[in-house]
């Protein structure tokens, strides 16, 4: 999310056994510097402690609808003009029902009437609860009003059943919320394709070549694009790094799988990404079984993988942008021009490799942008979050050129 301004949250924590989750949802969002002020109904003061929400967020923590009258701080009214924000999470079948009907009968539903804010609910329940019809209807309502919705899951419930109505996993709720709470919408409907990670290529059924990708720039990106509002597909390679809730994730292991994967989506993308650490070379033929000491030397020959990128790039709508990725150890930015220009490329962005903090793994880089126009834009050492935002301001920016110019063009 951008840093400009502070926002706020109001979270809404309803009577489900799921209430706990609410604190981890109440302490990320503090963490990213969220004001979070925390409004527990009368069911979910049963089940978890206002004191709780107290500490972690640092605010009072709203359970009456009465007492706020003698603090204009947490007034209802004041509460629902000025937070950016509604997170209901837990979301009990009440308190969709009274949302969706306009009860008011206590300070969140009360409160939910009033605010023009987003609202977010993250649904928890016993299934048979939100199989109803009317819970199913009050669903279908409330997001035809615009209302957004996260979960619930399916999974063993605290009521012992197996079936839908777990709420969704606190940090993806958070996920969410952070895309709401983003301003920027420059990037919507633009829909962004990304590859990200490395590929293994296998030698035998235990052992693969590969290299050092964690898939954090990938994941950046991913971020990035999903915060200014764009349709984010990925075709990854193996990886730790947990994508944002909401981007469209492909595993794949090898560079011919994520060949195949990134050909079947590119004609559908507006902005294509590069930034996989794709195996230049693989073994040719892989071995059906272990290869043991006792077998003697293991020899490999190698041949040349697809290059994914400059294949796509070659069947490139006039509407498309390119990004490609250069990591190098030297010559960084003669060879990333070179790259840029082969490839065909909007622009590229070269990473240092083989100096600290920069590069395969690390939380930063030092990083140069490549501009086909010629231009080269030094990025310093930068967060690679930081990176990715610098790449789709540029990207945003090449949009709003094109669209203009086709605007000016069918006067
Ligand atoms: O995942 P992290 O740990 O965060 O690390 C991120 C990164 C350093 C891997 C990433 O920022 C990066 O630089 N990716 C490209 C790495 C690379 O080795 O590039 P290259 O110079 O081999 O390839 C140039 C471009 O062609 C890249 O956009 C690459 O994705 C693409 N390529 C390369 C080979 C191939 N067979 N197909 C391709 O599409």
């Amino acid at each position: 999310m951008t840093n400009s301004a502070p926002r706020e949250v109001v979270l809404g924590v309803t009577g489900s056994i799921a209430a706990y989750k609410a604190a981890e949802i109440a302490s990320q969002l503090v963490q990213r510097g969220i004001k979070v002020t925390p409004v527990l109904t009368t069911a979910a003061c049963e089940l978890v402690c206002p004191a709780t929400f107290e500490a972690i967020t640092g605010n009072k923590a709203i359970t009456r609808l009465f007492e706020p009258l003698s603090n204009p701080e947490i007034e209802h009214i004041a509460v629902a003009n000025r937070a950016d924000l509604f997170l209901i999470a837990p979301a009990t079948a009440n308190i969709l029902a009274k949302a969706a009907v306009g009860i008011a009968d206590d300070w969140l539903s009360t409160t939910l009437l009033a605010t023009r804010a987003p609202v977010l609910f993250a649904p928890a329940m016993n299934t048979l609860m939100y199989e109803h019809p009317a819970t199913q209807e009050n669903l279908r309502i409330l997001k035809q009003r615009g209302c957004h919705f996260i979960g619930p899951e399916s999974g063993r419930l605290a009521c012992g059943t197996v079936g839908a109505g777990r709420m969704a996993d606190p940090s993806h709720i958070v996920e969410f919320a952070l895309t709401l709470l983003d301003p920027r919408n420059d990037l919507r409907n633009v829909r962004v394709l990304i590859t990200s990670g490395p590929t293994r290529e296998p030698i035998d059924p235990v052992r693969f070549i590969s290299n050092r990708s964690s898939g954090k720039m990938g994941t950046a990106l991913a971020r990035e694009a999903l915060f200014r509002k764009a349709h984010v597909t990925v075709i990854s390679g193996p990886s730790e790094v947990a994508m944002p809730y909401g981007v469209e994730v492909l595993y794949v292991e090898t560079a011919e799988e994520m060949a195949q994967a990134c050909a079947t989506r590119f004609s559908e993308c507006d902005v294509f990404i590069a930034a996989a650490a794709v195996a230049d070379y693989k073994p040719d033929h892989v071995l059906d079984t272990k290869h043991k000491r006792s077998d003697g030397p293991l020899r490999l020959s190698l041949v040349e993988n697809p290059d994914i990128l400059g294949t796509l790039a070659q069947r490139k709508a006039p509407h498309q942008i390119i990004v490609g990725f250069a990591a190098e150890t030297d010559n960084l930015l003669a060879h990333a021009r070179e790259k840029l220009t082969k490839k065909n490329l909007d622009f590229l962005l070269a990473n240092q490799i083989g100096i600290p903090q920069s590069g395969f793994g690390t939380s930063t880089v030092r990083a140069y942008l490549l501009h086909a126009s010629g231009e080269t834009a030094d990025l310093g050492l930068l967060p690679k979050e930081t990176v990715a935002e610098r790449i789709f301001d540029r990207v945003a920016e090449l949009i709003k050129k094109r669209t203009a110019t086709q605007g000016a063009s069918s006067l």
